[in-house]
């Protein structure tokens, strides 16, 4: 009977991953998610400019920060107060937090996730201490507002009724950004499942209590309640199933949205990753159809994904950046986790709501929607666009300065197959007379996808390999992925296993799902102490076979979990501190990048740079090492996005970035293969990949013209080496990006604003690339 099992299981596990592989065939939109069905967005989408009832009260200074409580105008609104708070940094950087206030009266059943080791220490020094705040009328307003100091050219200032936040020049008065400036701001507060007994008792109270209302107090009543979505125990608010993932909330409900405007602009770039424009295009209001999805952000692991798409991939980053002629740059960062959308809204969208915001200049309006965390947030003033990603680096980090080896081109395939196949083209390449500096081993170099080992039949001598290499100054970069195979003899398994050092699910059991290696469990790297033990296992003595000329790729790391809903991990799944993954979903990449980059930090004594790829990400990722664009294809519109992707992303701080050149699924036409290297040449990060089913493409089998074409492509690259090298210090020391919108360069020619074709290296090159067919 159990070996019967067994075989069943087998059997529905193959079955699982004979899915997988034919999913990788086409992007299959049913298997993620639409704001429809996703409860929290649904609902933030549904309301109406003016929603909000939220005032600013006892308005003080504590801490040289300005602080406020959030009441409800109606006294009616069963919300604890929130606390708000405003920080002042140099440079024109104001930081608006609000969150539960965990003295209120009941306290929140717990804290609410602050999202951990993305602000740099150093950000702190930049903390401008207020010290006093001024109250004022401002002419034809109604309400009051504090203002306090951002810098000698700006100022915040907090309205109080109803509650608003925004940056305006001193010298004119004109706004730059505002947050609520729709009354679209909603938070709901984390709540307890009551018992039946509660709900009854409740219900009795609430009788009573109505039969005394007259009809007027009914109404403000009822409104208070959905405003705290307190008015019954609907079952919806606590699990939620899709696809056959049942999602179990035991705080209820606790998503947060605001709209947030940015004035004097005339395009909104950034939150990344997706492959779409550049500029962002509206995603709701006038001109737009009702079913027009939000830019989501949320870790997928998506196969074949297709371009123009506001649909979130791998990473996600929520910072947003505005240029237009009348104002300049300015910019909006969210520290939130958890899953984000972001609608980007049409001229108009809010005719019909009486509320009348400044007019004179052009104004693009953004509603921002999150599932959990809490508001914390970033205004960056600009007013240049490389001032924009100076302040943003200032609080998330500048990029990591790379060896200049990882700046060449790497060679990579999933799989070069064995020590002799490694040998051979390493040594084609110089026959070639084609650069390289890095060859690359996927998945199938393990014993059985076990990370930190080798198949031993096909790699052998895994010292003697990377050694040949690098006597000529080459170096090799293996995989090391988060799904930890579930095999109790495996040592990794069993030390995690004993150490507690899985995420668990929600019922407390180590996580288990499906990834490469079958069934498989994840490490909890949000924890310090599992990140540490993490890290050694990249010395040379853990990491048996391995030598100081090999990097790391880390891979799957949304996590990819081929079982899990929207196949990733269950939401409900808790890590280090009860923080639900849902919490965090979208930093799991982040810290697992983090744990892997000190792992080679202290492998080599704090001596050593190191090179660790990373397809998840997160603000901050910049810090850690470079990033890919992950499973594109073989067709011209792919290598067409992947100048906005990677333009976006140097944008949000992550410089070193590439796409996989020649399109990772499919076989490219030599003609498009040969454009893919004259366009991937001016990558931060360039690097050829393919997927294990398509043919051979290393540069010289396409005949001697194409092997030509490749050749003098990757022999500019090496003859810019060190302009790319010195673009690089800039980009560590500064953030300003390797490779930058045209518009970074030439901030007032509108000509350049949304053209994502061109793009600039530097100040001093501009390129351009081929994106048809025009038969060489
Ligand atoms: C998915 C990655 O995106 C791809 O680059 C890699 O080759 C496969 N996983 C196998 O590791």
């Amino acid at each position: 009977m159990k070996a019967q099992m067994k075989n069943l299981n087998l059997l529905l596990l193959l079955l699982l991953f004979s899915l997988h592989l034919t999913s990788v065939l086409s992007w299959k939109k049913d298997e993620f998610r639409n704001c429809n069905q996703t409860p929290f967005c649904k609902r933030a989408r549904s309301r109406k400019p003016g929603y909000s009832s939220l005032l600013a009260t006892d308005v003080t200074i504590s801490d040289g920060d300005l602080v406020a409580k959030l009441l409800p105008k109606d006294l009616n609104d069963q919300i604890n107060p929130l606390i708000l708070s405003i920080s002042a940094y140099q440079d024109g950087i104001l930081r608006l937090r609000i969150d539960e206030d965990p003295s209120s009266d009941p306290p929140p059943p717990k804290k609410r996730f602050q999202v951990p080791d993305v602000i740099v220490p150093e950000f702190d020094n930049k903390k401008l201490w207020l010290q006093t705040l001024s109250t004022e009328t401002f002419h034809g307003d109604a309400s009051p507002s504090s203002v306090a100091y951002l810098s000698d050219a700006y100022e915040a200032v907090l309205r109080h009724d109803p509650f608003e936040v925004y940056v305006r020049d001193k010298s004119n008065g004109n706004r730059v950004i505002s947050l609520n400036s729709h009354g679209l701001f909603d938070f709901e507060q984390l709540r307890a499942k009551k018992t039946k007994n509660e709900q009854q008792n409740e219900g009795d109270h609430h009788q009573d209590q109505d039969q005394n209302q007259d009809q007027d107090q009914d109404e403000a009543h009822d409104q208070a309640q959905d405003h705290n979505h307190d008015h019954d125990q609907n079952e919806d608010d606590w699990a939620e199933t899709f696809r056959g993932h049942t999602d179990k909330r035991p705080y209820g409900p606790q998503s947060i949205s605001f709209d947030v405007s940015f004035y004097g602009a005339d395009f909104v770039y950034g939150i990344p990753e997706r492959a779409s424009s550049f500029a962002l295009k509206p995603t709701r209001g006038p001109g737009l159809e009702d079913h027009s999805e939000p830019y989501r952000l949320f870790n997928l692991d998506v196969f074949e994904y297709i371009h123009d798409a506001p649909f979130g991939l791998y990473g996600s980053i929520p910072f947003m950046i505005s240029h237009g002629k009348s104002y300049g740059t300015s910019g909006f960062f969210w520290l939130n986790a958890a899953e984000m959308q972001i609608d980007v809204l049409s001229a108009g969208w809010d005719a019909d709501s009486g509320i009348s915001l400044p007019s004179d200049r052009t104004r693009i309006d953004t509603f921002w929607m999150s599932e959990a965390g809490i508001v914390d947030t970033f205004f960056f003033v600009g007013p240049g666009p490389k001032d924009v990603v100076r302040q943003y680096t200032s609080v998330t980090g500048t990029p990591a300065m790379p060896q200049h080896f990882a700046t060449a081109y790497h060679q990579c395939r999933w799989n070069y197959r064995d020590e002799e196949d490694v040998d051979q083209v390493d040594s084609k390449f110089d026959e070639n007379d084609i650069p390289y500096d890095v060859l690359w081993l996927d998945i199938e170099h393990t014993d059985g996808k076990r990370y930190f080992s080798w198949d031993r039949v096909l790699f052998p001598h895994p010292e003697e390999m990377q050694n040949k290499l690098a006597a000529k100054g080459r170096h090799m970069v293996t995989i090391v992925d988060p799904h930890i195979k579930r095999d109790d003899s495996y040592f990794l398994h069993k030390e995690a296993t004993q150490k507690g050092y899985y995420v668990k699910d929600a019922n407390g059991n180590d996580f288990d799902g499906w990834c490469w290696p079958g069934s498989s469990s994840y490490p909890d790297t949000l924890n310090p102490v599992i990140r540490s033990w993490w890290a050694d296992k990249f010395s040379y003595d853990n990491y048996v076979g391995s030598t100081p000329s090999l990097y790391i790729w880390n891979d799957m790391n949304e996590p990819s979990v081929f079982n899990g809903p929207e196949l990733t991990m269950p939401r409900d799944s808790l890590h280090y501190g009860g923080v639900e993954h849902r919490e965090l979903h979208n930093a799991y990449g982040y810290y697992f990048h983090m744990a892997t980059a000190d792992g080679l930090l202290k492998r080599g004594n704090g001596n050593d740079r190191p090179f660790v790829l990373s397809r998840a990400i997160f603000a901050g990722s910049q810090r850690h090492g470079a990033i890919w664009t992950g499973d594109n294809s073989a067709e011209w519109d792919h290598l067409r996005v992947s100048v906005p992707m990677i333009l976006t992303l140097g944008l949000t701080g992550i410089s070193f970035s590439g796409a996989d050149v020649g399109g990772f699924f499919g076989n490219p036409e030599p003609e498009l293969l040969v454009r893919w290297y004259q366009v991937g040449a001016f990558y931060p990060f360039f690097r050829a990949h393919a997927h294990h089913d398509t043919k051979r493409r290393e540069p010289w089998l396409f005949g001697e013209r194409n092997t030509e074409l490749i050749r003098d492509a990757i022999h500019v690259r090496y003859m810019l080496l060190p302009y790319f090298y010195t673009l690089f210090r800039e980009a560590n020391t500064s953030g300003v990006p390797v490779v930058r919108p045209l518009w970074m360069e030439f901030p007032s020619e509108e000509a350049t604003f949304n053209n994502d074709e061109a793009f600039m290296v530097g100040n001093s090159i501009l390129v351009q690339g081929i994106y048809t067919e025009v038969q060489l």
